[in-house]
């Protein structure tokens, strides 16, 4: 079955970038010249994706007006024959079918995700955490759409972790099956090195069987009153498989502030039209 929809949810406080989020979306923090949320509302286009719901909350309204048309500024760059931004102005309300979901209180991951099930229906989906970037050779999500396309069952993204890692990251117990296919037996949110099972840590994309849904209404809440996705996904081990895997390319967590530099420095040194520039400006520096 192809795999049409995904989920973006971007319906969280952002406090890791307080003060910059107080009041407008971490979502829209821009990363050179885009942001944050179109580089994964670009990696699920080019990975198949046609339909994109964004699971939002009070004060996100800015994306749903990003990714609309904007009539007003679209003829001023007519009139002035700004063809070149008019054209990407355009282009981004066409990247996709978007649709917003409204998450109305903060109760954690799973349960942002479990408020797509009506938009989802009983279809596999893709899942993007807008804070990973990913710059790959094949888009991420197409990585784990072929996989999934493969195996038939849920699968998540893997990446290798350092011990900081395993108190930010899900973290599984992976039963190795080829060279980038894991089938895990277990799974834990952040626990630190003394408790994780291994160096592999979930990243933040996910193509799941529409019976994720039945594990996250099962799944109750953690310490911090939130329904985490690694708990339900962890409910869903115990009657289907599911896998990791180890994809290919550079992932920024672009939801951390370092990380999020790293990722403006790394994708800004990409562009033809200044990247040369920046290397030396930083070369002036080391
Ligand atoms: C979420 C997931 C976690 C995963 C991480 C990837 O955590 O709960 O399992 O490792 O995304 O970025 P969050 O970053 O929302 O705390």
């Amino acid at each position: 079955m192809k795999i049409r929809k995904a989920l973006i949810p971007a319906a969280g406080f952002g406090t890791r970038f307080l003060p910059a989020t107080k009041s407008q979306p971490k979502e829209m923090l821009s990363v050179v010249d885009k942001p944050l949320i179109q580089y994964g509302v670009e990696e699920a286009v080019q990975s198949g994706i046609e339909n994109i719901g964004i699971v939002i909350s009070r004060g996100k309204s800015s994306i749903e007006d990003y990714f609309d048309r904007s009539p007003e500024l679209e003829q001023f760059l007519e009139e002035k024959g700004k063809t070149d931004l008019l054209e990407q102005v355009r282009g981004i309300a066409g990247l996709a079918e978007f649709c917003y979901i409204r998450q109305k209180k903060a109760l954690g991951l799973g349960h942002a995700i479990l408020m797509g099930e009506s938009y989802i229906g009983q279809e596999p989906f893709a899942v993007l955490l807008p804070d990973d970037i990913f710059d790959c050779p094949t888009p991420c999500t197409k990585q784990l759409i072929d996989a999934y396309s493969e195996l038939g069952a849920s699968i998540i993204v893997l990446g290798r972790v350092d011990e900081e890692g395993t108190k930010k990251y899900g973290i599984v117990k992976p039963k190795q099956i080829s060279e980038r296919v894991f089938q895990i037996e277990d799974m834990i949110e952040k626990p630190g090195p003394e408790r994780a099972f291994s160096d592999l840590g979930i990243l933040g994309r996910y193509v799941f069987h529409p019976d994720i849904f039945e594990a996250i209404k099962k799944t109750g809440p953690d310490k911090g009153g939130e329904i985490q996705i690694t708990d339900a996904i962890k409910i869903l081990l115990e009657t289907k498989p599911v896998y990791g895997y180890l994809f290919e390319g550079k992932r920024y967590d672009a939801g951390d502030k370092l990380g999020f530099l790293e990722a403006s420095i790394d994708l800004a040194l990409k562009r033809p039209e200044f990247g040369q520039k920046l290397r030396e400006y930083l070369k002036s520096h080391s």
